[in-house]
């Protein structure tokens, strides 16, 4: 049974209530006046400070302990919210949004970070939302609980006042930093499976709330059975709930820090840091401090949750991403999970793009930065080199955290901060360097590793890994030099710029083809450095060695289309064999004839695609003067007429995302607004539309062919029906294109081209059919799952038609449970209104309901024999569905049946 504490007299804190005895009654009397009183213990009022309006800071620290960070509290919404389901969070909008607009993931600029000190103010902590943020009211903050159960032998739902009431309120300085700091370095190399964290993914703050080794004591673990501590958030993921777990050793281990806290920096916690509580887990990567905590389990076993294994890896470095994606074992080996950080620096000042102009007689140059490390472990030891590892000198180290060894301090609202007794190390330092102007003079790099006292170096070579984590090489920055005046000025060049923003010396040295790898600059360097790196970064070539003729875009735009010619990255390949054999049908290669499909190719070849495209290979474009260039494929921008047609063969052009509908479980409907409001699309029936989209997660350009679900005629508007693959064990990447859907959000935008498609429903019992005009009287339709978009198009044209009376139609649907059964409602009312003699309708599910009147189990021979046309001259079949279904089933059973399939058969 789940105990509750009482509430207790307003005696609070007194060990003695954790006896047995206490802890019967009903929570509801926390609403009464005691606890009220109690809520003292917590910074009060305790709303966040965004969502509550003035401008607040914590209580201030005596004097001898670093000063409280200043908050410059966001006041409005950011316009990037407005649409998403963050639109009432309040946010600093000159943070770098690494994800697009949403989820919020953000850094700070380092300059701004490291400028705001040892701690870091709410506004300018990074953050890593997997999801929307849980919107707590007040009241439901006040009724927010804490289950805590399993293995135990009391299971407790704890409120905050509980916590606070039950257990000393500690406050710790703990620097969470994020798994993926510096992943930007490992993307450059080549992509992760992450996004581009900068090296601001580092923040500190003074946390308030309890030990986590108190309330385990309080619950009491079952001893010898119970081994692990399960965290679960109040976040809803696609794929359940954040959680995470640690062992319950470490959990019940005081000096490991375990924190429930509720307050930052003397504040609530901002909702995006975990209101109204979290956990926080010092000296370990910041995805196992779960935010708005929900429930603790004390468990045989580790976290089942999804996030738990399906991120925060560092897997062999070999495992390329793919690899990794379709390989489950990686995910589920302990050996590769991420639990303590790793030693780690960089160098804040001087500032990516800082000029310095040198005054070499007397001037002098202060080189600064951060290092951290994991487990509690200090950093002993930062280096710097000024000759690219050649040499190193050691920097100054400030450990502010140490103030707080000298000092205890006990608040009503931080309760007891009080590092006198703890020897670990949790947060940041800072170290900086002294260098003369003379000296930087002579030099093209500066360079910095760290040491901890596990005596653990930073690396030389970067350990790239498929999600890209704990990138730890040696942080360098790069100088060039100018003169000016007759004065030399050096001009700085991080690695990287933070998120989708280019720019660093890694992105340039790449492109100028040198090998990022083993960087080296200016003559000190050349060559100094031998690797012994990974070399996971070589682009799949996509050229054949001995080509060499040169080919103007005017001949690639005057090839004949049955022979068309397309460009990618400045090479121009001949796509005629592509036409019978591209998985994507000879379509998609038309559409991009004659133009430079760079961008369309790279959103969606893997690299055996792009090492395929080599074999067609047939010469390099140059540029005549005056001729044509290979235009990118741009966004029109262009006005809008509202009486042409909105679909374009060759441009893509954005539509705005304005209303999203859930169907089932896994099926939404995406409308999307044309630019103009009595605008036509522009697509024929039977047809389809390339879409594409940029994932906020991975950055990635992806697109797919998509049949409209709205009406044919519909004017301003568009809408697809999306089933989204969810990433599942058997799929564990999800749906490239759907998760991309999965992540939009109202107000953003997708690309659209075309029309695109060799058939055509034109009217009248009239098709058109690879260029040839057919009488069609019976019309066999086969879909499975989300396929009957194209098939509802025909259907509705045909059905609709006033001057078509005769046309037959048979439509065989095949799904897997009754609640797949997509437009089900518009399918049975067209069959009610129109009659079997027109409309036959027929259903076939995998899982049938008790009561079910039409067909069971997947479509066979028999099936199609019974709900098709037989074959005829004036027949046609159309099927769309999974490509097993086609291949394995429909055609075979078909031709057995006596059709004539290569002339009577429309795949879409
Ligand atoms: N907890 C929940 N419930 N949901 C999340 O998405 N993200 C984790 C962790 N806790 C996450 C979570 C990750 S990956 C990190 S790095 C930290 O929260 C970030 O904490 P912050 O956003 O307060 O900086």
């Amino acid at each position: 049974m789940t105990e509750s504490p009482s509430d207790t007299s307003s005696e609070t804190r007194d060990r003695s209530i954790l006896s047995e005895s206490e802890g019967q009654s009903s929570f509801s009397s926390l609403s009464s006046s005691p606890a009220r009183e109690s809520c003292s213990l917590l910074p009060q009022p305790f709303t966040p400070a965004t969502l509550l309006g003035p401008e607040r800071d914590g209580p201030s620290l005596p004097a001898g302990l670093p000063c409280l960070p200043k908050n410059d509290n966001p006041r409005v919404v950011a316009d990037q919210d407005i649409e998403t389901p963050d639109n009432w969070v309040k946010r600093n909008p000159n943070l770098i949004r690494l994800t697009g607009k949403h989820p919020f993931n953000t850094e700070a600029r380092l300059p701004d970070l490291f400028k705001a000190g040892f701690l870091t103010p709410a506004h300018l902590h990074f953050v890593r939302n997997h999801g929307a943020v849980p919107r707590v009211s007040d009241e439901e903050r006040d009724s927010w609980k804490i289950r805590v159960h399993g293995l135990v032998e009391r299971e407790v739902d704890f409120s905050i006042e509980d916590l606070a009431r039950l257990f000393p309120v500690v406050t710790l300085p703990v620097t969470l930093v994020c798994a993926g700091n510096r992943r930007k370095e490992q993307n450059v190399v080549r992509k992760s499976l992450g996004f581009s964290w900068g090296a601001a993914g580092v923040s500190t703050a003074l946390w308030t709330g309890v030990y986590l080794s108190d309330v385990l004591d309080y619950v009491r673990p079952v001893r010898g059975k119970a081994k692990y501590v399960v965290f679960e958030g109040g976040d809803s993921l696609p794929n359940g709930p954040y959680g995470t777990s640690q062992k319950l050793t470490w959990a019940r281990n005081k000096d490991k820090g375990m924190l429930i806290a509720w307050a930052m920096n003397g504040l609530p916690l901002e909702p995006d840091h975990g209101y109204p509580v979290r956990v926080v887990i010092p000296g370990q990567i910041g995805g196992r401090s779960v935010k708005w905590l929900r429930r603790i389990e004390v468990s045989h076993q580790e976290s089942q949750h999804y996030l738990h294994f399906w991120d925060n890896k560092v897997l062999p470095t070999q495992v390329l991403p793919d690899q990794a994606r379709g390989e489950k074992h990686w995910w589920y080996d302990p050996r590769y999970i991420i639990t303590e950080l790793n030693v780690n620096s960089a160098i804040a000042r001087p500032d990516h793009e800082e000029i310095l102009s040198l005054d070499v007689d007397s001037g002098e140059y202060i080189v600064e930065g951060y290092a951290y490390s994991g487990g509690g472990r200090r950093v002993t030891r930062v280096e710097l080199s000024l000759d690219q590892g050649e040499t190193w000198k050691i920097a100054e180290i400030n450990y502010p955290e140490d103030m707080f060894r000298a000092v205890c301090h006990t608040d009503p609202v931080y309760g007891t901060l009080d590092l006198t007794e703890r020897d670990t190390s949790f947060c940041w330092c800072f170290w900086s360097f002294r260098v003369r102007h003379s000296v930087l003079a002579e030099c093209d790099a500066i360079m910095v590793r760290a040491m901890d006292e596990g005596l653990v170096l930073q690396p030389r070579d970067m350990y790239w890994s498929a999600l890209g984590m704990m990138n730890n090489w040696w942080f360098r920055i790069a100088i060039s030099k100018t003169t000016v005046d007759g004065r030399t000025q050096l001009r700085f060049e991080h690695p990287t710029l933070a998120g989708a923003a280019s720019g660093g010396w890694m992105e340039r040295m790449k492109n100028e083809g040198t090998d990022i790898l083993k960087p080296s600059w200016g003559a000190n360097g050349a060559g100094s450095l031998s690797s012994r790196a990974p070399a996971p970064a070589q682009e799949t070539p996509m050229t054949k060695p001995n080509v060499n003729r040169n080919i103007t875009m005017s001949e690639v735009q005057n090839q004949d289309r049955a022979m068309p010619w397309f460009v990618v990255k400045g090479e121009v390949y001949d796509g005629t064999a592509f036409l019978d054999e591209h998985p994507g049908g000879g379509d998609s290669i038309l559409l991009v004839a004659g133009e430079d499909a760079t961008e369309d190719f790279m959103a969606i070849h893997s690299p055996e695609g792009r090492a395929k495209l080599a074999e067609h290979h047939i010469g390099t474009l140059v540029q005549r003067e005056n001729a044509p260039t290979a235009a990118e494929p741009e966004t029109d921008s262009a006005p809008e007429n509202a009486d042409v047609a909105f679909l374009d063969k060759k441009k893509w052009k954005s539509v705005q995302l304005t209303e999203i509908r859930q169907l089932n479980h896994d099926c939404w409907i995406y409308r999307f607004s044309l630019p103009a409001e009595s605008q036509p699309l522009g697509l024929p029936v039977g047809q389809h539309v390339f879409v594409r989209l940029r994932r906020k997660d991975t950055s990635e350009l992806v697109q797919r062919a998509y049949t409209p679900v709205s009406w044919h005629g519909a004017l301003g508007a568009v809408e697809f029906l999306i089933k989204i693959y969810y990433p599942s064990p058997g799929y564990p990447a999800g749906g490239k294109m759907t998760s991309g859907f999965h992540q939009l959000a109202i107000g953003d935008t997708v690309e659209m081209k075309g029309p695109l498609g060799s058939f055509e429903w034109k009217g009248n019992g009239t098709a058109m059919w690879k260029g040839v005009e057919r009488r069609i009287n019976k019309l066999g339709l086969i879909c499975g799952g989300s396929g009957v978009t194209p098939i509802l198009q025909v259907l509705r044209r045909v059905l609709h038609d006033k001057t078509d009376k005769t046309t037959q139609l048979w439509l065989l649907s095949a799904n897997k449970t009754e609640a797949d059964i997509l437009c089900r409602e518009e399918l049975d009312a067209l069959h009610a209104a129109h009659g079997t003699d027109r409309f036959r309708l027929h259903y076939t599910l995998g899982h049938v309901p008790s009561k079910w009147k039409y067909g069971i189990g997947r479509i066979n021979e028999a099936m199609i024999s019974q709900h098709m046309p037989g074959p005829s001259d004036d027949g046609l079949i159309l099927v769309c569905g999974p490509d097993g279904m086609i291949s394995q089933t429909v055609k075979p059973s078909l031709r057995r049946l006596g059709w004539d399939i290569e002339r009577s058969l429309v795949v879409f």
